[in-house]
Order: C-alpha cells, then structure tokens, then sequence
C-alpha cells in the first residue's frame, strides 16, 4: 500500500526561475457521499463520484524566484480581482502541503483563478478549486523533476487537491472516481482518488447532471464543522458500513447497467447524507422546502413515465438531477415545465459526467 510519505521527494534535478502553468479543473458529483473523516482529511468511508464536465474552475499559477525562504508569499486573483478573504485557506493549504512540495517558500506565487460557473450560485467551488491549484503546483514539481511518472504525477495530486479539501481528490481524473480504502477495488486508497477500475455499462455513457439551484445563499454549516459531527454521531459506525455496502453494491450496477438498483443507492446515500445532519447534536436541515418539492416532483414524473431519473444532493439545498443520455429531451422538458419553478431565479445549469483536469 502506497503511504504519504513516499510522496515526499529526495531531490530535485532541475532548477526554474519563473514561469506559469495554467489547469482547469471540473466539480464532481458524489454517488456514495463522503461524510466524516479522520485527521490529515482522511475519510471515515469510502465515496465514488462523477466528475463533472462544465462546472469547473481555471487557474493560472505564475511563479518567480524569491531570495528569502522564510515564508510563504502569494498574491490571489479571483476572476482578476484581488480576494483577500481567500488567502487564509490557501495559506493553510500550502502549510499542510509544505513537506510534499518543500519549494513552495523559494517562489511568489500569483495564483489567478475564475469558476465557469456562476459567482455565488451554490455550487461549492472548493473541490475544483483545490483540484486546478494542485494540478499548476504538481506541473511546477515536474519541471524540476521531469522524470516522475504520470501515475504518481496524478496520484500526487490529488493527494494535495484532499489536504485542501477532501473531495477536491476525486477532480483530478473522471469519469468515476473512487476515493477511499474499498476492499474490492484494490487501487483504492485513502490518500488519493483513482479512476474506477471495474467495468462501466454503456448507460452510464455521457450520463446527465442537471443542477437545480434551489437556494444560493451561504451555507449554514460548512462541510468541516459538518465532518466534525460525525465524531460520536449515534448512527455513525452503522453509517460507515453502509457506505462500503452501497459502493460495493454499485461495482455490480456499473457493470450491468441496472439503472432501477442505481437510482435506490444513490438517492439512499443523498438522503442518508442529511439523514446525518439531521441527526446529528447540534442538528440542522440544509434542504429547503423547494428541495422536497423537487425530490416528489421527479418522483411522480418517474412513477408516471419510467423514465430513469433520479436525484442526488450535496450538502446543500440544490438538487442534482441525474438521467441517463438518451431521456435528455424529456427529462430536460420536464424540468423546464416542473422545475425550473422551484429554482431560485429559475436558474439551473446542464452538466454531465467528464474526464478531469486539462491543461491549457
Ligand atoms: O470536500 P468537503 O470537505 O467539502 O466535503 C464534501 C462532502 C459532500 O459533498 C457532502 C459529499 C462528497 O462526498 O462530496
């Protein structure tokens, strides 16, 4: 099993003045929903995802040579603006990352950065953001040290993009991504996400994500204090479990293509997720009225028509919207004449599944 010092590297060959890289990163979906975790981010259970393809965040590192190594010194452009309210977190992400990357303090960084998707919208842009950051930082490492391979150039970086956010892991790759230790999936790790190994039915080709955005506001409970309770949380072992049953279950539902047995897990582990909060001391509902309108709504329309759609939720009021490629007609039509009701200014975004992170 591959530990997280084998990430720390011994030397470098090569030395680099200045230059810049530039990666776009997607979001991703969760399927099985991470939701607790040990220390140095390190899940309490495994999840798998899809990655996403529109929703996505770009960044551009540029980097020059500094001669004091004492600290850390960047400048952080969000959509050219400077943001100075984002400079503590990723002040914290190059602390935790330092003895993976130990040139981090012989540079000035200028990380430049802007999402596709729209500014407040909901959507957390901490998993596609953490995700392009350590692509750009893992491009610098390779210059100076272009033999690594590409296995452990990715591998590498999605364990940084999880030491700044956890699910940022698994937007590095697509199409499916598993993260976290499974014992049938023996590429799996803790450390790192990695493309689902198994066999993937052609239904699953192309699958559709629609996000209904049903409520922009700032989160009530950020998904760390959300983590946090899960620490001496009455359900959580027997919530643990559940979630390496369910994506053990899903191994054999990529494989034959079994939509009915696909949309019962994952609408099972959205609803488990807030069943958690809900269950939790303090306890909080992050869905909101719409949320349940919307969730009875695809129910109905799936009930009447066979259509296999389904949804999923983050940790948040939106609704995902999940359907196979070729409902997208009806399914689409369906949201426009049911749904787009329930969306804060009848604002939704049209998704699906993709390959990871580009460079540009
Ligand atoms: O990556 P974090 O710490 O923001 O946690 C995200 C957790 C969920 O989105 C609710 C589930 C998941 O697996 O993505």
């Amino acid at each position: 099993m591959i530990t997280a010092n084998e990430f720390i590297p011994s030397h470098y060959t090569q030395s680099v003045e200045s230059g810049f890289f530039q990666w776009s990163a997607p979001s991703n979906i969760a399927l099985v929903k991470y939701w607790g975790k040990k220390d140095n981010q390190i899940p309490a259970n495994p999840s798998v995802s899809f990655t996403l393809n529109n929703c996505k965040t770009i960044t551009k590192l540029a980097f020059a040579k500094k001669d004091n190594h004492a600290s850390f010194s960047f400048d952080l452009l969000f959509e050219g603006q400077t943001k100075e309210d984002f400079k503590p977190k990723i002040q914290k992400f190059l602390e935790r990352i330092e003895i993976y990357l130990p040139f981090l303090k012989d540079y000035h960084f200028t990380i430049d950065t802007e999402n596709t998707f729209p500014h407040s919208s909901g959507i957390a842009s901490s998993a596609s953001g953490m995700a392009a950051l350590a692509m750009n930082l893992m491009s610098l490492e390779k210059a100076l040290n272009p033999e690594m391979t590409d296995d452990y150039f990715f591998q590498k970086a999605s364990m940084l993009a999880r030491l700044g956010s956890g699910s940022a892991c698994r937007s590095v790759k697509g199409q499916v991504v598993v993260w976290g230790n499974q014992a049938n999936i023996p590429t799996s790790s803790d450390l790192f996400g990695v493309e689902f190994p198994h066999a993937i039915h052609d239904n699953f080709k192309n699958y559709q994500d629609t996000i209904l955005l049903v409520d922009k506001g700032e989160k009530q409970v950020s998904s760390t204090v959300g983590h946090d309770l899960m620490h001496d949380h009455p359900f959580a072992e027997r919530r643990f479990a559940q979630a390496h049953e369910n994506l053990d279950q899903l191994i054999a539902i990529f494989e034959s293509g079994n939509l009915e047995e696909f949309i019962k897990i994952v609408e099972s582990e959205a609803l488990t997720l807030h069943a958690m909060m809900m269950t939790s001391m303090p306890y909080f509902i992050l869905m909101k009225p719409n949320t349940l309108q919307i969730i009875n709504a695809i129910w109905k329309f799936r009930n009447e028509t066979k259509i296999p759609v389904c949804f999923t939720l983050d940790a948040g009021a939106n609704v995902h919207v999940l359907y196979p490629e070729n409902t997208t007609e009806k399914v689409l039509q369906f949201i426009k004449d049911e749904l787009v009701g329930y969306c804060q200014n009848g604002q939704y975004i049209c998704d699906k599944i993709g390959n990871g992170a580009v460079l540009i």
